[in-house]
């Protein structure tokens, strides 16, 4: 299966084979990963269960850690990249679950967010089972061309995405949190946007431009993010 199937049929994983993975599978496709913007810097180091802090009640064998600089679009360009790689990944048999609560043990002010990840046996569902809001509701009308961007994953399955049309694509919006939501998840939606815009780049790879505008609709409750052509 190809990278853009796997949105169709892919879940979080948190049941783990302790099978051994050659690490070089990750960094071969690191090379050719895209970002969203060349200039936004990141990083990540591979890590075995007993190096990271782990505060789930599961855990996976390995866990990748991100790392990245602090300048507006990073997380977005983190989850964006490293979305890329877990569908990859998942097109290997390896599942993985990218997890907001774990932490690694040294101080690093540039760490971000861990991924875990190892081999599996239950890392697929079928369509039905994806519990996510109505096309109509992530955007300013329902487009089945969001479908891969709809059906991506975020914390705690927040979906805080909205995609308004423009001439020539969409312009792309983070929805604001209320204030009882917005101490947990907050931190965490700028990576699922980028989540949800990698979607769209592996359904479209030949046609997808990000690009930033001047001028775009101000919308209240939503921070502009950028603009899509798909
Ligand atoms: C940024 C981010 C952080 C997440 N953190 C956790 C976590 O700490 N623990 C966990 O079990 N799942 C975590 N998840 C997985 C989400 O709960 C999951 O993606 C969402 O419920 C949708 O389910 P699905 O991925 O199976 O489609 C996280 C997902 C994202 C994108």
């Amino acid at each position: 299966m190809n990278l853009e199937e796997q949105i169709y049929v892919r879940k979080s994983c948190r049941k783990y084979l302790d099978d051994e993975i050659d690490m070089n599978v990750i960094n071969d496709f690191m090379k050719s990963v895209r970002p969203l913007s060349s200039d936004l810097k990141y990083r990540y180091e591979i890590f075995e269960k007993s190096e990271v802090k782990i505060r789930t009640p599961w855990s996976a064998p390995y866990y990748l850690a991100l790392f990245s600089e602090k300048k507006d679009l990073c997380k977005v360009n983190l989850g964006f990249v490293f979305q890329q790689l877990s569908l990859f990944l998942q097109s290997k048999g390896i599942g993985s679950c990218w997890v907001g609560l774990n932490s690694i043990k040294r101080k690093d002010p540039e760490f971000v967010i861990e991924i875990a990840f190892g081999k599996s046996n239950d890392m697929t569902r079928d369509i039905s089972g994806f519990k996510r809001k109505s096309l109509a509701d992530i955007s300013d009308y329902a487009d089945d061309r969001l479908k891969p961007a709809q059906l991506a994953p975020s914390a705690i399955n927040m979906q805080p995405w909205y995609f308004k049309h423009t001439d020539d694509g969409f312009d792309v919006y983070q929805v604001k949190q209320n204030i009882l939501k917005r101490p947990i998840v907050k931190k965490w939606n700028p990576i699922d946007v980028g989540i949800a815009l990698a979607h769209l780049y592996v359904a479209n790879e030949k046609t997808f431009e990000f690009y930033l505008k001047s001028s775009f609709d101000k919308m209240d409750g939503y921070i502009y993010v950028g603009g899509i052509k798909i």
